[in-house]
C-alpha cells in the first residue's frame, strides 16, 4: 500500500447529499435509490469514495427514506429534516463529522457515474502547496444547460460559483460549469455552511456559496475539471437512460480491455459487479443481472440472460439460455437453447442441450441431461433437491420428482416420471408397454374416408 493510500484513510471524508425526492423522476421512490447498471445511484458514488479509503462517509437524507438507510448501511446517515437546499444538506452531516479535521469530500446521490481518480486529481489540488480551502470540480458542457456558473478570473482563480437561476447572461455565458461536487477543509467547512443564507432566486441555501464565502474568510478556491460524461446530474429519467448508457459503455470497454471478445457490444449489457474474464466470447444480446462471472475462456452465445451465476472456463451457454441466481456452471459445461438454470451446480462436462430445467440439483462431471427434461422441485409449499450421479443419462422429457437421487452412471428411459432413487448404474423406466397392431392405421383410415362419403351424400 502506498503512502497516500495511508494517508488517505485517515485524512478524508465524504458526504453524499440524498435528501432530494426528485420530483422530476415522477416515482415514489427516492431518486438515489434509482438504479443505474443494477445498484442504486447512490452506491455508485459510495463506491468511488470507498475506492480513496475514505475513512469518514455519511449519507444525508430526508425523513422517512428509510429505504436509503438501508441501501446505504453500514455507512451512516444524517437527516435533512426539510429539503432547504445543498448547502442546508451539507450541513445536516455536521454531526457526523465531529473530531473529524480531515478533507471532505461533498459529492451528490445523483451523480452516479463519477470515477476514483477524479477525486484523487481533486485531492492531489487540495494537499498543493496553495491548500486551496475549497476545490470545485468543474466541467465544460457541451450543450445549454442550467448548471451552476464558475466565475474564474482571466489567470484561473475561483471567485465564486453563480447558479444557473440567478445568472445574468454575461455569467451564463460563462463556459465552466459546476458538477456539483466539491472537496473542504474539513476544519473550514461547517463554519462556512453556517454562513451560507437562502437570499437568491430559488429561497434555498446554495452549497455553492461557500466559494465566495472561503474568500472573504481569506481562503481561496480552485477548480480542477472533470469530463461531463462522468459528472452528469440526473434529474429525470431521461438523464437516468443517459447515465445508464455511459455505464454500459464503460462496462463493455473495461470487458475488452480485459481481453474478452464482444462480438456486437452495443447489444451486451452488465451490471455493476459483472466480472468477465480473459478470452471469453460474448455474442450479440446478451444480458447480464447482478452477481456474475464468467471465467476465461467461456462462451456465451446469443440472447443468453444471466443473473447471479458463475460460468467456468471453456463451458458453452446458450443460445438462448437463462442462469438465474445460484447457477454454478463447471469447466467445459454445455447449457443449450431454452435450458434454464437456478440454484444448481453443474460439474464438469455435463450437458444439458435442450429445453429444459434444472433447478436445486446437483449435475455430476459429465452427466447428460435429455431435451425436456424437468426437476420437479416444488410441491408448492417447499423446495426439494435433485442429485444427478456423475456421468449419469437422463432420457429425454423426464420428470424428475425431487427430492431425488440419480446415482453415477445410471440411465433413465426417456418420458419417466422419477419419484425413487435409482441406484448407481441402473436402468429406470416408468413408461407404460408399448403395444403393436399391425395394420390398424390403414384400415382405421379406409373405415373413416368411407363413412365420410357416405355422409356427404345424405
Ligand atoms: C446543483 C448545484 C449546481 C450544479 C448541479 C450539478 C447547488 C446550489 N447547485 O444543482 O450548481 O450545477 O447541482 O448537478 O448546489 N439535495 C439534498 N437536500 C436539498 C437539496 C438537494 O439532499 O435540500 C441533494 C439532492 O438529493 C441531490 C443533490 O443534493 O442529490 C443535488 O440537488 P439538486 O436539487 O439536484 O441540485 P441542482 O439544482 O441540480
Ligand atoms: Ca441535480
Amino acid at each position: 500500500m502506498s503512502d497516500l493510500t495511508n494517508k488517505n484513510m485517515t485524512d478524508v471524508g465524504a458526504i453524499i447529499l440524498g435528501a432530494g425526492m426528485g420530483t422530476r423522476m415522477r416515482s415514489a421512490l427516492p431518486k438515489v435509490l434509482h438504479g443505474v447498471g443494477g445498484q442504486p445511484m447512490v452506491s455508485h458514488v459510495l463506491d468511488a469514495v470507498a475506492s480513496l479509503d475514505a475513512a469518514w462517509v455519511g449519507v444525508v437524507v430526508a425523513p422517512g427514506f428509510e429505504n436509503v438507510a438501508k441501501a446505504v448501511a453500514p455507512i451512516p446517515t444524517a437527516i435533512q429534516q426539510k429539503a432547504l437546499g445543498t448547502g442546508h444538506a451539507a450541513l445536516a452531516a455536521a454531526e457526523l463529522f465531529d473530531g473529524f479535521a480531515g478533507d471532505i469530500f461533498i459529492l451528490f446521490g445523483d451523480t452516479p457515474l463519477i470515477r476514483r481518480e477524479t477525486l484523487q486529481a481533486m485531492l492531489d489540488r487540495r494537499r498543493a502547496a496553495d491548500a486551496p480551502t475549497v476545490v470545485v470540480l468543474g466541467m465544460r458542457p457541451a450543450g445549454e444547460n442550467a448548471y451552476g456558473r464558475l466565475i474564474v478570473t482571466p489567470d484561473g482563480v475561483l471567485n465564486r460559483i453563480v447558479e444557473f437561476k440567478d445568472a445574468n447572461a454575461e455569467e451564463r455565458a460563462a463556459p465552466l460549469c459546476n458538477s456539483g461536487v466539491m472537496l473542504v477543509d474539513g476544519a473550514a467547512l461547517f463554519d462556512l455552511l453556517r454562513k451560507v443564507n437562502d437570499d437568491n432566486a430559488k429561497g434555498e441555501f446554495y452549497l455553492t456559496d461557500i466559494v465566495a464565502l472561503a474568500r472573504s474568510a481569506g481562503g481561496t478556491a480552485a477548480v480542477v475539471e472533470g469530463l461531463e460524461s462522468e459528472l452528469l446530474g440526473v434529474n429525470d429519467r431521461s438523464d437516468l437512460a443517459q447515465a445508464e448508457a455511459e455505464f454500459q459503455r464503460r462496462k463493455r470497454v473495461a470487458a475488452m480491455t480485459g481481453g474478452a471478445t464482444l462480438t456486437a457490444p452495443e447489444t451486451v449489457f452488465f451490471s455493476y459487479d459483472t466480472e468477465v474474464g480473459q478470452d471469453v466470447i460474448i455474442e450479440p444480446n446478451v444480458i447480464f443481472g447482478p452477481g456474475s462471472k464468467v471465467h476465461s475462456g467461456a462462451h456465451i452465445r446469443a440472447f443468453s440472460h444471466i443473473e447471479g451465476a458463475t460460468v467456468a472456463s471453456g463451458a458453452v451457454i446458450g443460445p438462448y439460455a437463462r442462469l438465474r441466481p445460484g447457477a454454478d456452471i463447471g469447466e467445459g459445461a454445455r447449457i443449450g437453447n431454452f435450458v434454464e438454470v437456478k440454484a444448481a451446480k453443474i460439474e464438469a462436462g455435463a450437458k444439458a442441450n435442450h429445453l429444459a430445467y434444472i433447478g436445486d440439483a446437483h449435475v455430476g462431471a459429465g452427466a447428460n441431461i435429455g431435451a425436456g427434461t424437468i426437476t420437479c422441485n416444488y410441491d408448492g409449499y417447499f423446495k426439494h433437491k435433485t442429485d444427478i450421479g456423475a456421468g449419469a443419462f437422463i432420457g429425454s422429457n423426464s420428470s424428475l420428482v425431487a427430492p431425488v437421487n440419480i446415482g453415477a452412471g445410471a440411465i433413465v428411459g426417456a418420458g419417466s416420471a422419477i419419484g425413487r432413487d435409482v441406484p448407481e448404474n441402473a436402468l429406470a423406466i416408468t413408461r407404460a408397454e408399448q403395444s403393436r397392431r399391425d395394420g390398424w392405421a390403414k384400415a382405421f383410415r379406409e373405415q373413416k374416408s368411407k363413412a365420410k362419403a357416405a355422409a356427404k351424400k345424405s
